[in-house]
């Protein structure tokens, strides 16, 4: 029987698990035990938590996988590529792991590779850093986190030293990272390689609380960009995965598209779209398999992209606010969308949102094109 290794076990991670076992694998699934739904659906289920890499490999030599993926956090990429490159299974390289998934090393790799990057600069609590050269706004964030974790705009250097502290705190290695702020609207592009190809398949519009926060409130795609703009996005994306050195599995890269209709890469992720973009929006608006497509390149299978025009537009929208909750009433009266799924509704929540995993809910929902 053909097995799969899946790295955590969340709710997130479970539609991985529940799609590899309808394609006939016996599915192992590793992650700290926490009660996840991914416990109970997995054949195999390894109370090793996904940091634990050595001891995930020690198993994996005994299990034998086809191949192992997990579409969650940038934590799981870390074990999936140790474990797929000491097993001889397709995966981005181990020596690339840091650049994906460290902010200040990532726009390091971009800079190198010729990439455009804003101005930035990577410093500890007390390293007192060196903003001449730097024009305002700018962005004060954690190198190694996500979610929008402890993320602040400043207008002024007024308020630099708490913004740093803050994300150097919400740091995995206490550091952050400051940058010069992007103007733009904001997308994402949603592809998945192998063999060192990238195949494009969605952009997604992101909708944002804007400053200071920038928590994402919902998601659109396809973004309606022109077909020209869509090229010039793909070029973009690509040269950024090509720098940071990615060559298998999904990619998650997102940008801001100035006015003048340059693209910035904020930062890419060697992984699926969390938020639902991943996991849903693109196999609802392109129908492409997506989560098929990371268990064929995880197992070295040949994947096939549907190209064409999208199907319909699918959105996400989260649940922050009161009037979010009204919004859902309402659109649950319309006849002009499908919703696809409503989340559990953490009612306390509303009004209380700090950061993306304090969001009371969501629902995804499709309209005709
Ligand atoms: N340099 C920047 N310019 C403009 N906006 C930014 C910049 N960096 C981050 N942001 C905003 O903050 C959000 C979160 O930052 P990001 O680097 O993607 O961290 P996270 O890992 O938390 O997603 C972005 O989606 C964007 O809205
Ligand atoms: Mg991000």
């Amino acid at each position: 029987m053909k097995k799969l290794a899946v790295i955590g076990a969340n709710d997130f991670q479970n539609q991985l698990i529940l799609k590899a076992k309808e394609l006939g694998y016996e599915t192992h699934v590793f992650a700290w035990r926490a009660g996840a739904e991914g416990e109970k659906t997995a054949d195999y289920f390894y109370p090793i938590s996904i940091t634990e890499k050595e001891e995930i490999l020690e198993v994996c030599r005994r299990i034998r996988p086809d191949g192992i993926c997990s579409i969650g956090s940038d934590l799981a990429v870390v074990a999936v590529s140790y474990v797929a490159e000491h097993l001889g299974l397709p995966c981005n390289p181990v020596s690339i792991t840091h650049q994906c998934t460290n902010k200040a090393a990532m726009r390091e790799a971009f800079a190198r590779a010729g990439v455009p990057v804003p101005r930035f600069v990577r410093t500890g609590r007390h390293d007192g850093p060196d903003l001449s050269g730097f024009s305002f706004p700018v962005i004060v964030k954690p190198t190694d986190r996500s979610g929008s974790r402890a993320i602040t705009r400043l207008e002024t250097a007024e308020g630099l030293q708490e913004a740093v502290d803050a994300a150097c705190e919400a740091s995995f290695e206490h550091m952050a990272i400051i940058e010069e702020y992007l103007e733009g609207d904001e997308y994402s592009c949603e592809c998945i390689s192998q063999d060192g190809v990238h195949h494009f398949l969605a952009v997604t519009k992101k909708f944002t609380t804007g400053a200071p926060h920038f928590i994402e409130t919902g998601h659109m795609e396809p973004a309606g960009l022109s077909a020209e703009q869509e090229e010039q996005v793909k070029a973009a994306v690509f040269a950024g995965l090509d720098a940071l050195g990615i060559v298998t599995g999904a990619s998650h890269s997102e940008f801001k598209l100035a006015a003048d209709g340059s693209i910035r890469i904020i930062e890419i992720g060697a992984r699926m779209g969390g938020d639902c973009i991943g996991s849903d929006l693109v196999e609802l608006s392109t129908g492409n398999d997506f989560i098929r497509m990371v268990i064929d390149a995880a197992c070295g299978r040949p994947i096939s992209v549907r190209s064409g025009a999208p199907l319909r537009r699918a959105y996400v929208r989260f649940l922050l606010t009161q009037e979010d909750a009204r919004a859902l009433e309402r659109d649950r009266a319309r006849t002009d969308i499908t919703i696809c799924r409503v989340s559990r509704i953490d009612t306390d929540l509303l009004g209380h949102t700090s950061d993306s995993s304090t969001r009371a809910g969501y629902y995804i929902y499709t309209e005709a094109l």
